[in-house]
């Protein structure tokens, strides 16, 4: 590699030596002007000697001016003018100064129509950015004075053209000729030159943006925690960048600053991609109050920014809050569920007691209630004390109008009879667990519930404490059924009884609400009741 550009620049400096010179090759159209010019210059009084050897070896230099006009030559300064080019002109000519120790030599062909070469004059190149403005230069030569121009003409493939274009086009690339006619002795002679015009595509130009991902600028801030503002921009130039201001004053990069700006620079290619971000530790109500602006700065266009509005939000809808307030949600009505089912008899009986919340019932019946006796398989049954006390409570403390066997039912009926006249008359069927057998039937308690259930009449079955424990099978099956077909609320005794009100919120709750008297607990005639009524 060394060697070779050592050769060539020992060969350059070898040929580039006055007297050596390299054999040009011009070419010419016929009939057009061609110029020859030596690279050697006349030192002193010695000047340029031109010789032909076309036909035969000819000294241009010494000959006449009218032997020149005769051959069509014609030889001024350095320069031998062919002024109509045609076949007898083609061949080798050598110019050389004084003595002819150094020469150059110049073979010179001429193009007929005929030969369908076009290679004409001399080639020249001018490049002109698209959709600019664009002028074609026609080339020119040194002239004797005794030839006088006249002017010059343009053309593109035979078309004639203008060597201007106020807007030049892709299109208008190409070769052009540009042909020069020049006066010598009442002659045109003409002199043809070839410019290639290129038109260079426009660069596309440049220029560095601000881009802030944020619609219109509004940036959502949650008061008291960190944010990042980024701002990014594509930048041309190692002098052009971007930074936050607060209200006009550049932000500080010291990290730890409550509020601080930090960057990064990457290069790619030609282009410089910047980012800076503003960051807020904590956003205090302080920073909300103050312009926070992007601003870019350019060496190569005016400096621009973007301003951007922060917003405070009142929280962001996590995923987290979102599942906690579903959880809140739903634990609440759990707890609601919890607490109805719980208290949904103190809540009955209180709406009931209090803002008289019952359903007026029209259904033709005389009794809320038929209270009838059954057999208790212990002994914890009631007894006829317990029972008249039962019924006096119902009646005389609560209101309701019962139906009793021994009392309401008129004498004379089959007992069976007896017994569904006062179902039928009743909206509920209490049973009530006795210690001595009452003497029903087992047959009479399947005809209850099949009276029960054809008329869809309420059964409340009360329980004894310890029937309620046993084995089942320790009823008799037309009792089971009937427990099964009813409500129960167990009696726990007479002792408990007195002293707790779940027994009677049971019994009541499941009773129809009574309208015929309602009385509030703890009156003077409550009271004056449960004396009366109670077991001393
Ligand atoms: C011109 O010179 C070249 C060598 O430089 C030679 O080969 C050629 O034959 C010459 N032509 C004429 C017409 O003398
Ligand atoms: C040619 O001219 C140079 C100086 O120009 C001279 O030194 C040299 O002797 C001359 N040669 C001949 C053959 O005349
Ligand atoms: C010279 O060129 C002009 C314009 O191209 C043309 O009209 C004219 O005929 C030419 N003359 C000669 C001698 O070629
Ligand atoms: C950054 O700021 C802190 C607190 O204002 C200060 O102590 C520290 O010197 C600063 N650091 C620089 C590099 O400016
Ligand atoms: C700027 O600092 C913040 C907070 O420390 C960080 O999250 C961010 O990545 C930093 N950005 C750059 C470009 O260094």
């Amino acid at each position: 590699m060394v060697v070779r550009v050592l050769l060539a620049a020992l060969l350059f400096l070898l040929t580039s030596t006055p007297g050596a010179c390299h054999t040009k090759h011009i070419m010419v159209m016929e009939g057009e002007m061609a110029l020859l010019q030596c690279s050697l210059k006349g030192k002193g009084d010695s000047k340029v000697i031109w010789t032909s050897y076309t036909t035969q070896k000819m000294d241009l230099t010494n000959m006449s001016s009218t032997e020149q006009r005769q051959m069509d030559v014609l030889v001024y300064q350095t320069s031998l003018f062919i002024l109509s080019a045609s076949v007898k002109h083609q061949g080798n000519y050598s110019c050389s100064v004084g003595n002819a120790s150094s020469q150059c030599w110049i073979t010179l062909t001429v193009n007929t129509a005929q030969s369908g070469e076009h290679e004409e004059g001399s080639k020249y190149s001018k490049s002109c950015p698209i959709q600019k403005s664009c002028t074609l230069n026609c080339p020119d030569v040194n002239v004797p004075p005794n030839i006088t121009r006249k002017g010059f003409t343009w053309h593109k493939e035979g078309e004639s053209k203008d060597g201007y274009f106020p807007r030049v086009e892709k299109k208008d690339s190409g070769v052009y000729t540009c042909t020069r006619s020049y006066l010598y002795q009442g002659q045109i002679y003409n002199m043809t030159f070839t410019v290639k015009l290129e038109v260079q595509p426009q660069k596309p130009k440049k220029t560095a943006v601000i881009i802030l991902p944020h619609e219109n600028h509004v940036v959502d801030v949650v008061l008291g925690s960190q944010e990042v503002i980024d701002c990014k921009a594509v930048l041309y130039s190692n002098f052009d960048s971007v930074f936050w201001l607060s209200d006009e004053s550049i932000v500080d990069t010291n990290t730890s600053l409550p509020v601080f700006h930090n960057f990064t620079r990457e290069k790619k290619g030609d282009e410089i991609k910047m980012t800076a971000s503003l960051v807020f530790q904590r956003v205090s109500e302080e920073d909300l109050s103050k312009n926070y602006s992007c601003k870019l700065e350019s060496v190569s266009q005016p400096s621009s920014f973007v301003t951007v509005t922060l917003r405070t939000q009142k929280a962001r809808p996590s995923y987290i809050s979102l599942a906690s307030s579903i959880v809140g949600i739903v634990g609440v009505m759990v707890v609601t569920v919890v607490i109805y089912v719980k208290l949904k008899v103190d809540i009955t009986l209180f709406l009931r007691d209090t803002l008289g919340c019952y359903k007026q019932t029209s259904d033709g019946k005389s009794y809320d209630a038929f209270l009838m006796c059954y057999e208790s398989n212990t002994d914890a049954g009631l007894n006829a004390h317990d029972r008249k006390w039962l019924e006096g409570v119902l009646e005389e403390k609560f209101g309701y109008s019962l139906c009793l066997y021994d009392r309401d039912v008129l004498p004379g009926k089959a007992t069976s009879e007896a017994v569904l006249d006062c179902i039928e008359q009743s909206r509920t069927v209490v049973l009530v667990p006795t210690s001595p057998d009452p003497g029903l039937g087992s047959g009479l308690l399947s005809a209850i519930h099949a009276a029960l259930v054809e008329r869809q009449t309420r059964l409340i079955f009360i329980k004894t404490e310890t029937a309620q424990v046993s084995a089942s099978g320790s009823l008799p099956e037309a009792l089971e059924l009937l427990s099964e077909a009813g409500v129960c609320v167990t009696w726990k005794g007479m002792n408990t009884v007195h002293n707790s009100s779940s027994f009677w919120k049971q019994l009541r709750y499941y009773l129809p609400a009574s309208p015929k008297l309602r009385l509030l607990p703890h009156t003077i005639q409550d009271v004056a009741l449960w004396k009366n009524i109670l077991p001393n």
